[in-house]
């Protein structure tokens, strides 16, 4: 059971892991990055698994796609589950390209009960190889569909309860998207089962005014920071991480941030012990 506060694990970091045992509950591992036989990241991957309990995250699985899954993909996928023994293994509610060509970006998916259909058929495919049940993480969007039929948030809590899968809650990205869209970020977190999320992403974006990026190389903003308290106020602790993918900092500033969400969980602990 991984419980706490956790760190992405980064190529930078690899040896301050090994070296200073950093004091971090669990680490993320995109689980892409260790899905080719041999060379340093396995060795490290394998090294550092000894000190400290994993999860892995995707970024391949694209789930929402109307391509065939990749069953290589998902059997590479299990076969390092059985390696590391991740607590949990996640991906995120994504389309990230189409007629076998990967366009390396998570593309947005049209809420409608046709998606739905889609995915609940597709979830259970994939939960059959890897044996347990995926968490997915909501993402970032800059553009929305006029097929909707429904809101984001809504379209999440009926995937989870169809496809009984879990949700990896991804705060930076429902801030980012309720800029850009115009909705309020509290009315996505008061919809949430808090029985379903099982981990919270947390992470920087790029601001650009009137809208802004999911670029993941920046601190965390206060804005964020206040819709992680109002999570955590709303569904309990969970298991959190800093998610830092560019400009990656010394461990130290990473730790730093981590503090912060250290401190504002244990704040919102006392409120529930009052
Ligand atoms: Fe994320």
């Amino acid at each position: 059971m991984v419980t706490g506060f956790g760190l992405g694990l980064r190529t930078e970091h690899y040896q301050t892991f090994v070296d200073e045992r950093p004091d971090v509950d669990w680490l993320e591992v995109i689980s892409e990055n260790y899905m080719v036989p041999g060379g340093k990241p396995l060795y490290y991957l394998d090294r550092i698994r000894r000190d400290y309990p994993m999860v892995m995250h995707g970024v391949s699985l694209s789930i929402g796609t109307s391509d065939p899954l990749d069953a290589d993909y998902l059997v590479a996928l299990r076969r390092l589950a059985e390696r590391i023994e991740p607590a949990w293994i996640s991906d995120h509610l994504c389309w990230t390209g189409m007629a076998h060509t990967n366009l390396h970006d998570l593309l947005p998916l049209p809420y409608t009960e046709e998606s739905l259909q889609h995915l609940t058929s597709r979830v259970a495919q994939v939960q059959d190889v890897l044996r347990r049940r995926i968490l997915l993480e909501n993402v970032s969007s800059y553009v929305a569909f006029h097929a909707d039929e429904m809101s984001e948030w809504e379209f999440l809590v009926e995937l989870t309860r169809r496809a009984d899968c879990d949700l990896l809650l991804d705060v930076n990205n429902i801030y980012v998207s309720s800029v850009n869209h115009g909705f309020d970020p509290q009315r996505f977190v008061d919809a949430i089962p808090a029985e379903r999320v099982r981990q919270i992403h947390v992470a920087g974006h790029e601001d650009h005014g009137d809208f802004l990026i999911d670029t993941h190389d920046h601190d965390v903003c206060d804005a964020v920071w206040d819709l992680y308290r109002y999570t955590l106020r709303r569904i309990g602790p969970k298991p959190t991480m800093i998610e830092r993918d560019d400009h990656i900092p010394p461990l130290a500033a990473l730790l730093d941030e981590l503090a912060v969400a250290r401190r504002i969980a244990a704040e919102c602990a006392r409120e529930v012990d009052r």
